[in-house]
């Protein structure tokens, strides 16, 4: 295989930046195209306006940087996305199809597309969650993700797209914040502590949902990119899991770092999102394919998060 010319797209997103310049350390900067529509205070180039709807601007991107690969992140999350449900699947789905018909067009080598928690919904096992489940997601968000990867495994198996998936779970880092999510709360909650020694939670106390650290999150998108082809037998999307927490849970954690640390709960329309997804995961398939690991849990994030925002932020 050539070397690799990657295009992400929603690359000024919470986890788009990180993983724009993770894969810059690996590849090289000039070989990492961020795109994205929005900008943000200090570009890094090389960097294109793209809005992902614009089919002719793709083509002609892909072909300018003659792009090898593609990591797809372009989205409108959970909770912003039910403010206008149909804006949403415009983007999530029919952003995805492009891309997937450019890839097979292009002979694209890969294509990374992110799913989601967020595709279970009330008929789904809630604890331990396993890889195949119904899946009734109850937002639009999740709807989309789902009805996408059924059209990544739909390219794979009908035209041989090597595209691969993950359904992540809230992703939590200090280098970005995150936008419109239902686990926002999970970053938000290490700044207010820092700034302010409070937070409002906007979820229940005991609301239990799968979390991830954005430094394994990034490990696990570059690890299943760069496994061999052979090792990827799930081309839907791959759970996968770290940790499993309450509010009332990383708030206990980080009271051991900041003891007067308050936490109250005006729980919103995100809780009635929130206690339909799955509260624990079952992530044995990566585990076993292409040999996924979290590094962090609870405690090792949290001391991580706070000796980097008193950092940054402070
Ligand atoms: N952050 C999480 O906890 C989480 C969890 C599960 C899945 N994901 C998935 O990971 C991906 C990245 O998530 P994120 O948290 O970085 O999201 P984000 O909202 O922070 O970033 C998404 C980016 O997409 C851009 N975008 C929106 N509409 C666009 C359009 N029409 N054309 C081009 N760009 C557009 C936005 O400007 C934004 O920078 C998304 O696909 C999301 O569904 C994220």
């Amino acid at each position: 295989m050539s070397k690799p010319k990657i295009l992400i797209t929603g690359a000024n997103g919470q986890i788009g930046r990180v993983l724009t310049e993770e894969l810059r350390k690996l590849h090289g900067q000039d070989a990492v195209l961020a795109t994205d529509i929005a900008k943000l205070p200090v570009t890094v180039e090389p960097f294109e306006f793209l809005d992902i709807l614009n089919h002719q601007r793709l083509v002609e991107i892909i072909e300018d940087h003659k792009i090898t690969q593609i990591y797809h992140l372009a989205a409108i999350l959970s909770a912003n996305g039910e403010w206008n449900p149909i804006k949403t699947w415009n983007i999530n789905l029919n952003g995805l199809l492009s891309i997937l018909e450019l890839a097979r067009d292009k002979k694209l080598d890969k294509v990374f597309f992110p799913s989601t928690i967020a595709v279970f919904g009330n008929t789904t096992p809630r604890q331990n969650t396993p890889q195949d489940v119904p899946l009734l997601p109850t937002t639009v968000y999740g709807m989309s993700k789902a009805t996408g990867e059924l059209w990544c495994n739909y390219f794979h198996q009908r035209y041989g797209v090597d595209v691969r998936s993950l359904r992540y779970p809230g992703i939590i880092g200090w280098q970005s914040l995150p936008a419109g999510g239902t686990t926002d709360y999970a970053v938000e909650i290490f700044h207010e502590a820092l700034k302010h020694g409070q937070y409002e939670c906007f979820l229940s106390e005991n609301t239990r949902l799968p979390m991830m650290y954005m430094d394994d999150a990034i490990k696990a998108t570059i690890d299943l990119m760069e496994a061999d082809a052979d090792k990827i037998k799930i081309r839907y999307a791959y759970n996968l899991a770290a940790m499993s927490f309450t509010p009332a849970e990383i708030a206990d954690e980080i009271r051991k770092h900041i003891p007067d640390f308050k936490i109250t709960y005006k729980p919103d329309f995100r809780q009635d999102i929130a206690k339909t997804w799955s509260e624990t995961i079952d992530d044995e398939n990566a585990r076993v394919d292409w040999d996924w690991k979290p590094a962090f849990d609870l405690s090792s994030m949290t001391d991580d998060m706070l000796m980097h925002l008193r950092e940054t932020i402070l």
